[in-house]
């Protein structure tokens, strides 16, 4: 009798933890949705090879590609990097000559000077919307200011 009550204590005190613990992978998972929807984008959509080199060179020349990247820009990234990448927290970004694969890389993994920080943005965009992001940016060495 004594043995079954405490049996059943320790059964209810098991399924009360496993429940816990249910409730507890609800919420991270939640959380988790939640931060990628903040974020804007699929998570996980790092570097899925769905780019290829001729793809993405292809982008580049692409004014729809930079028009698309150009929407996002004003969105996210004027905040630091002013309108049209005049500058502001990150350095000015018109009227340089870029390479292309070095904007990729540091759009997706980020960069610091000094205190100021930006995230890397490979866990938010999809490599598609970042090489429109690196097209957009390409075209700012063609801005008026800049002959
Ligand atoms: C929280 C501020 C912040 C935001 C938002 C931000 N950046 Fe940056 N970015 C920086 C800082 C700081 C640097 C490092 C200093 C620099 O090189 O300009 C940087 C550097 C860069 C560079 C390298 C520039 C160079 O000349 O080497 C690129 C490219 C860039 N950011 C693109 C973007 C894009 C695209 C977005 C939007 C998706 C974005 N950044 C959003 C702060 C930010």
């Amino acid at each position: 009798m004594m043995v079954e009550k405490f049996g059943g204590a320790i059964a209810s005190a098991l399924t009360a933890s496993i429940r816990l613990y249910g409730v507890c992978i609800a919420l991270m998972l939640s959380v988790f949705t939640m931060n990628a929807a903040l974020a804007g984008g699929v998570p996980s959509a790092e570097d899925d090879g769905t780019i290829s080199p001729a793809e993405a060179a292809k982008m580049i020349a692409s004014p729809a590609s930079a028009a698309a990247g150009e929407g996002l820009f004003n969105q996210v990234c004027t905040y630091c990097h002013g309108a049209k990448g005049v500058g502001g927290r990150g350095r000015k970004m018109q009227c340089r000559h870029y390479d292309a694969s070095y904007l990729y890389n540091t759009i997706s993994n980020g960069k610091r000077s000094g205190s100021l920080v930006m995230p890397a943005w490979k866990q938010s965009y999809s490599e598609r919307t970042r090489w429109e992001l690196v097209s957009y940016i390409m075209t700012l060495k063609n801005l008026d200011s800049c002959q």
